[in-house]
């Protein structure tokens, strides 16, 4: 294993045990609660999938989750994160959903996805593939752990190109984003993290690419919000 990726996941893992607590007040403040609606967006184009297990990466505090099992009625939902904190922290509230019965959350590394090939009917991963170390390799275990026929779903954000947009976006991100998070949870690093996350990641046609060298079909953006957030979706 790559001394490099892994060092980077451990400080990963750190950031969000750092947030745990705030990260569903904070995500709300941060995107002025636009997130409910981006993830619901994200959800509905599952519905015409077959039934079948539905895992959910890089599930933090189970907000895709949650929504998956609220969007149908008899789905299951594998919760993968290896920030326990973050699934403690979801967990506490899936009693008062009454969904605890469909979500199931495990401890676990989306680099090497702790189940066998061809279990699920769709993969999501929400705002969490910005986070993989080695991105290719999370892509291509997804691959592997999908049924034929399976989709998967990528909720994201990105940079708009919008140049009345970008601007705006920009200052938000770098300056504002910050100091809001540390003033509402002391955390100024972990935001600092996640803007520094974003200026790193692919552009969204490297990411398009990534999907059909792994194999995916059908693949395809949507932009949410002028560009800030891309859903992205593929066939196995
Ligand atoms: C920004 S949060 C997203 C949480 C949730 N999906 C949402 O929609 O808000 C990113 C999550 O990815 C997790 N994560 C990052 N890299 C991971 C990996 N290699 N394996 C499992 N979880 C990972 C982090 O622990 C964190 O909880």
């Amino acid at each position: 294993m790559n001394c490099a990726a892994e060092e980077n996941k451990a400080q990963v893992r750190a950031i969000f045990a750092s947030v745990c607590q705030r990260y569903d007040l904070l995500n709300s403040v941060l995107s002025l609660l636009f997130d409910r609606c981006w993830r619901w967006r994200a959800v509905r184009l599952l519905r015409d999938l077959p039934s079948g297990p539905v895992l959910d990466l890089c599930a933090g505090t189970l907000p895709l989750s949650l929504e998956l099992a609220k969007q149908a009625e008899e789905r299951t939902v594998l919760a993968v994160d290896f920030c326990e904190g973050m699934l403690r922290a979801g967990l506490r509230h899936l009693p008062a959903t009454g969904l605890q019965g469909r979500i199931f959350p495990v401890c676990g590394d989306s680099e090497a996805i702790p189940a066998p090939d061809g279990t699920f009917c769709a993969c999501t991963v929400g705002f969490g593939v910005r986070n993989l170390s080695r991105t290719k390799q999370g892509l291509a275990e997804i691959h592997r752990v999908l049924r034929p026929g399976g989709r998967l779903l990528i909720l994201e954000l990105s940079r708009p190109k919008n140049p009345l947009v970008k601007p705006i976006y920009n200052c938000y991100l770098h300056h504002l984003l910050p100091r809001i998070a540390s003033l509402c949870a002391g955390h100024r690093q972990a935001y600092e993290y996640l803007a520094s996350s974003i200026a790193a990641f692919y552009e969204p046609e490297e990411l398009l690419a990534m999907l059909r060298e792994t194999g995916f079909s059908e693949v395809r953006r949507r932009q949410l919000s002028l560009g800030i957030v891309s859903i992205y979706t593929g066939n196995k």
